[in-house]
């Protein structure tokens, strides 16, 4: 049984910390769509080229051409027990075609975490965010600081302010997740699947509450 879990929430709620966790610990990988783009911008292909006029100024990369990088993703062998989706889909359109897509391969999503957090502490976060050039590894320069300054725990790669992390950027992200993105709460709430999950505690409280829902599936499938 293939598991497809969807990490819905704000820009900066924690969807990528968390996801980065909870997949090592269930053994499925982490396909953040934004962390597919800014390795093709370092790569500078085509795709990471296109993909940035739209990300650093805050709007949403074009449905299609995001779609079709998922779908390629999402067909590869490490999916195989299936996977955690963050920051995809993020438009009706795109939950559509993803509806599609696992339809294709038999699957369908088995759980969506909304995590929520009020908009004053989404802008501390990214505001103080830090990320690792190598894998996009994050940290807080305050809530979650790395061990030695502007230098990625993990994989020792330098850490970097994303450029859509400026205060003016941030405010369009969010002001475009509510516009494009957060019609999917009720979409997948309609469906019997959304489970609300505070983001507003320590990264260790809600990473554990995640474990616990998405544990819960794996142990159905059995
Ligand atoms: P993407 O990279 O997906 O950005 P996002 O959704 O805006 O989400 P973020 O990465 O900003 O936040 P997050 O929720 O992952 O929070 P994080 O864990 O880092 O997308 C970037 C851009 O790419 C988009 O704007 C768009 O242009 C394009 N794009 C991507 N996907 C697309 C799609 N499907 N369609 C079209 N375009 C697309 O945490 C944030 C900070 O808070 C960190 O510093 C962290 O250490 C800290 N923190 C986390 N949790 C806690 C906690 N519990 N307590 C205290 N601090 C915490």
């Amino acid at each position: 049984m293939r598991d497809f879990f969807v990490f819905l929430g704000p820009p900066g709620a924690g969807k990528g910390t968390q996801a980065k966790v909870v997949a090592a610990r269930l053994g499925i990988p982490h396909i953040s769509s934004g962390d597919i783009f800014r390795e093709n911008l370092k790569n500078q292909t085509e795709l990471g080229i296109l993909a940035n006029e739209y990300i650093k100024v805050g709007k949403l990369v074009p449905d299609d051409v995001t779609v079709r990088m998922i779908r390629e993703r999402i067909s590869r062998t490490d999916c195989g027990a299936g996977a955690i989706l963050d920051g995809f889909p993020r438009t009706p359109a795109q939950a559509k075609a993803f509806d599609e897509i696992l339809k294709e391969i038999g699957c369908q999503i088995n759980k969506v975490p909304y995590i929520k957090v009020p908009e004053k502490v989404l802008i501390a976060r990214l505001s103080g965010r830090l990320t690792c050039r190598a894998k996009g590894h994050v940290f807080h320069k305050l809530h979650n600081p790395p061990r030695e300054s502007g230098v990625c725990d993990f994989d020792g790669s330098e850490l970097y302010q994303r450029e859509d992390d400026k205060p003016e950027t941030v405010a369009r992200r969010i002001r475009v997740y509510e516009e494009q993105t957060r019609p999917l709460v009720e979409y997948y709430m309609d469906r019997g699947i959304l489970v609300e999950v505070d983001g507003d505690r320590s990264i260790d409280l809600v990473t554990s509450d995640l474990i616990n829902l998405l544990e819960e599936v794996e142990k159905s499938d059995v």
